[in-house]
């Protein structure tokens, strides 16, 4: 009998204020026009100081639970993925689990920045497939304007603040193949200081400012992300024509055209969110999820890949039937 984590309900959540490219030119020496030609992104939302990356997590959260029609209760491990938790420790996952009024289930935070989300997807497959979990809620959340340096330009404009969560479901007969059929996730730390935080705990004891070299991340990005999709589709015995469509990682609509250029995918199968949130690090893939699934692109049965590479580097793929 084959145990298969299937995906039950998605929720997302973006902060009460959106700042658009226009209005960020007043502040940041740069232009509407500079931002969308290179990046694709429009506008982004910002978090107000009482919105925080867990408060954003559990918003995400209760729609997951209410689209899966399940209660907090029902939740027997919850992971959520970030690099900018509410605080070095605990857990931020804590946090959300207390606030849903779940009480002694198993809850902690990964973290692989951009790829988080994708990484923790691969725990909960592996968790479920091994009896350790029944029902996993999982979720993307971050407040990256935090962390940005508001006086570099070629780094602050690329950002937004979100959150996007999955509650993922034990089948124990997933004859028809549904749900996570293969996951592929990697990790290369020689290229730490291509994409970096210039703090932490044990080293400057502050929290740093994010920092990154952008063309060199642009070139690992489109080579990595098509070799895992290839090499995720190939563990799944499917091929590139099985797709229906691709959840990318938000970071830049070039990366994402190039991307689905370099495999031969047609634009209109690649979920677009950039324009509209920018790049929410963990909570990009989730929030895209949640968007495609609520207009009703995404439908039941579908083939999707979703994917992701960030800081670290750190990259994956993994498919996934609808
Ligand atoms: N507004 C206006 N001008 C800007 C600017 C901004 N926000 N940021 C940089 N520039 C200027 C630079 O100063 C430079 O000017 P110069 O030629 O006079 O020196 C020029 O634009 C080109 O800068 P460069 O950094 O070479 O641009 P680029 O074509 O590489 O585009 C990125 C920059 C960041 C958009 C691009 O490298 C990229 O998308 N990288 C991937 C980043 C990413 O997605 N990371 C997250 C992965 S998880």
């Amino acid at each position: 009998m084959t145990r298969r984590a299937i995906i039950s309900g998605t929720g997302s959540a973006l902060p009460r204020t959106c700042v658009t490219n226009e209005e960020l030119a007043e502040r940041v020496d740069t232009t509407d026009e500079w931002i969308r030609e290179r990046t694709g992104i429009t506008m982004r939302y910002i978090a107000e100081h009482d919105e925080l990356t867990s408060t954003l997590a559990i918003d995400a959260s209760r729609r997951a639970l209410e689209a899966a029609n399940m209660q907090a209760s029902d939740i027997d491990l919850i992971i959520v993925a970030t690099a900018t938790p509410d605080q070095t420790f605990p857990a931020t996952a804590t946090k959300v689990q207390a606030a849903l009024g779940n009480h002694g289930c198993t809850a902690f935070d990964v973290a692989a920045v951009c790829s988080g989300f994708l990484y923790a997807m691969q725990v909960v497959d592996s968790m479920i497939r091994a009896n350790s979990a029944t029902n996993a809620l999982v979720i993307g959340s971050e407040t990256f304007s935090r962390i940005l340096d508001w006086e570099d330009r070629t780094t602050c404009v690329l950002f937004g603040d979100g959150a996007g969560a999955v509650v993922l479901s034990a089948q124990d007969d997933a004859g028809d193949n549904t749900g996570i059929l293969a996951c592929q996730m990697h990790a290369d730390g020689r290229h730490h200081d291509l994409l970096y935080v210039d703090g932490g705990p044990s080293t400057t004891k502050t929290v740093g400012k994010l920092r990154m070299k952008g063309r060199e991340v642009f070139r690992h990005a489109v080579v990595n992300l098509a070799e895992v999709m290839r090499e995720t589709l190939a563990q799944a015995g499917l091929s590139l024509a099985d797709i229906d469509w691709v959840v990318p990682h938000q970071a830049n609509a070039r990366i994402l055209d190039a991307t689905a250029r370099k495999l031969g995918l047609k634009a209109e199968q690649v979920v677009v969110t950039v324009d509209k949130h920018a790049n929410t690090s963990a909570a990009s893939v989730p929030l895209a999820l949640d968007t495609a699934i609520r207009d009703g692109r995404i439908k039941r049965g579908d083939i999707l890949v979703l994917e992701a590479m960030g800081g670290g580097f750190t990259w994956g793929a993994c498919i996934v039937r609808y």
